[in-house]
C-alpha cells in the first residue's frame, strides 16, 4: 500500500470533492465538514462511476403511533452519494449501500498531512 499526496487541503472546501487517478483506479476524495473520505471510483452494481454522483443528506423520519404524528429532519448533509447510472445510495462516511445491506464501497484511508490530503491505495 503506497500514499499519495493528492491536493493542498485548502484547495477542497466543505462539501466538495474530486476523483483523481492513483496507480491504475480512479479514487474519489470527499470532504465533509473538514472530514476526509476517500472510495474506489466504483459501484457494486454494475461498476459504475459512483464518486461522480450527487451528494445529499438523509431524511431522517421517526413515526408516533399513539400521536400518528411523523417527526421529519433533514441530517447529514453532503455524507450520501447517489451513483450516476442508476441511483444505488451510499454512506460516504461508513461506505455502507442503504439499499443493499452488506454491499460497501471500497474505502481508503486518507488524512492530512503538511496540509497536503493523502490517500492510501
Ligand atoms: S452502477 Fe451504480 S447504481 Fe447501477
Amino acid at each position: 500500500m503506497a500514499e499519495h499526496s493528492i491536493v493542498e487541503a485548502s484547495e477542497l472546501a466543505d462539501g466538495d470533492h474530486l476523483v483523481v487517478e492513483l496507480e491504475g483506479r480512479e479514487i474519489g476524495v470527499f470532504n465533509i465538514d473538514g472530514d476526509y473520505y476517500a472510495h474506489t471510483n466504483w459501484c457494486a452494481h454494475q461498476s459504475g462511476p459512483v464518486c461522480e454522483g450527487q451528494t445529499a443528506g438523509f431524511l431522517d423520519a421517526e413515526f408516533n403511533r399513539e400521536s400518528l404524528e411523523t417527526d421529519i429532519e433533514w441530517t447529514r448533509e453532503d455524507e450520501i452519494i447517489a451513483c450516476p447510472w442508476h441511483g444505488w445510495e451510499f454512506d460516504l462516511v461508513t461506505g455502507e449501500c442503504h439499499s443493499k445491506p452488506g454491499v460497501q464501497l471500497i474505502s481508503h484511508d486518507v488524512f492530512v498531512e503538511d496540509g497536503e490530503i493523502v490517500v492510501s491505495v
